[in-house]
């Protein structure tokens, strides 16, 4: 069991908010399975979860928080709400998918919204986005799917700079170059695909390297491999509904892996993208 009073750490954020390192993914979780894994997911110490108006769950996603913050499971400020808007012509109308997101949510704010893709309405929609932070219904603005081409001439036309970037990052996918590159601008780096994504998880959790390394440190690949994440200070947002594998995810608080196993890690990447944004 992991010990509930061990906190997930906190990163500091360039805009003076905090997040945690380890979150909860819900692409395609929802119904029942979304308020089942929400509810182990909030027993055992996650209080980040990655959600976006493309993933059609904010709703529910909203009432479990409500009804949590009544039966006295959480506050409100203790919850790091993450969604995002979407491009085509939720970017075209910013503040009608911004709104959709806060009132389909309904948690009085949301702790981060991000731009899902680059799009050509992408600068006036992070403006909009910056109104609402203002405002006081957005605490922390982010993007999605940037890369270093992206992302510099971008940050030169917007206000706020994004505190995130939220990218497929896995062993066989580092971004060796954007992910220093984003950090040096003192933007948190955060894993989306962890594991490699549905499709792949198996490949990469057998991978030989990250297996001998289990056994080495008496852990399990997914722990080697969320380890790993953490020590480039890449945080992640693995997907589960499986109580026992949010659990497993958890357990990476007490032990470090050595700067060797660290780079024996850093040659298994294979420029091997799951996803084509
Ligand atoms: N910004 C973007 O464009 C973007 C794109 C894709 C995803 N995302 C975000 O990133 C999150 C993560 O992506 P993902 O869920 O697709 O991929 P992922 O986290 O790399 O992998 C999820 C898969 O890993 C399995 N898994 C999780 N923990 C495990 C464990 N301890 N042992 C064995 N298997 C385990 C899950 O199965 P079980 O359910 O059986 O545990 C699921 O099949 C999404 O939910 C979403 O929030 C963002």
């Amino acid at each position: 069991m992991i010990n509930l009073n061990e906190k997930i750490p906190l990163v500091d954020l360039n805009d003076g908010n905090k997040m945690p390192v380890l979150g909860l993914g819900v692409y395609s979780i929802c119904g029942d399975k979304l308020k089942r894994t929400l509810k182990s997911a909030l027993d055992m110490g996650i209080r980040l979860i990655d959600t976006a108006s493309f993933y059609q769950n904010e709703i529910e996603i909203g009432e479990f928080i409500r009804q949590a913050i009544r039966d006295g499971l959480i506050k409100r400020e203790e919850l790091f709400v993450i969604t995002k808007i979407y491009p085509g012509a939720e970017m075209a109308n910013p503040e009608k998918a911004i709104e959709g997101c806060l009132k389909r949510l309904n948690i009085s704010y949301v702790d981060m919204m991000l731009l899902h893709h680059p799009d050509v309405n992408d600068i006036k929609a992070y403006l909009t986005m910056e109104k609402y932070v203002n405002k006081g219904l957005i605490h922390s603005l982010g993007l999605s799917n940037y890369y270093i081409k992206e992302i510099d001439p971008f940050i030169k036309k917007v206000n706020i700079k994004p505190a995130l970037v939220q990218n497929e990052i896995h062993i066989y996918y580092q971004e060796k170059e954007v992910v220093p590159h984003i950090q040096n601008l003192g933007i948190v780096m955060q894993a989306w695909y962890p594991f490699g994504g549905r499709g792949y998880t198996n490949n990469i959790l057998n991978d030989k390297t990250i297996v001998k390394l289990a056994q080495k440190y008496n852990k399990t690949p997914v722990q080697i491999i969320l380890r790993w994440h953490l020590q480039r200070n890449v945080i992640a947002i693995p997907g589960s509904s499986n109580p026992y594998h949010i659990q497993e995810n958890l357990q990476i608080f007490d032990f470090k892996l050595n700067d060797k196993d660290m780079a024996e890690i850093a040659l298994l990447d294979k420029n091997e993208k799951h996803d084509w944004y």
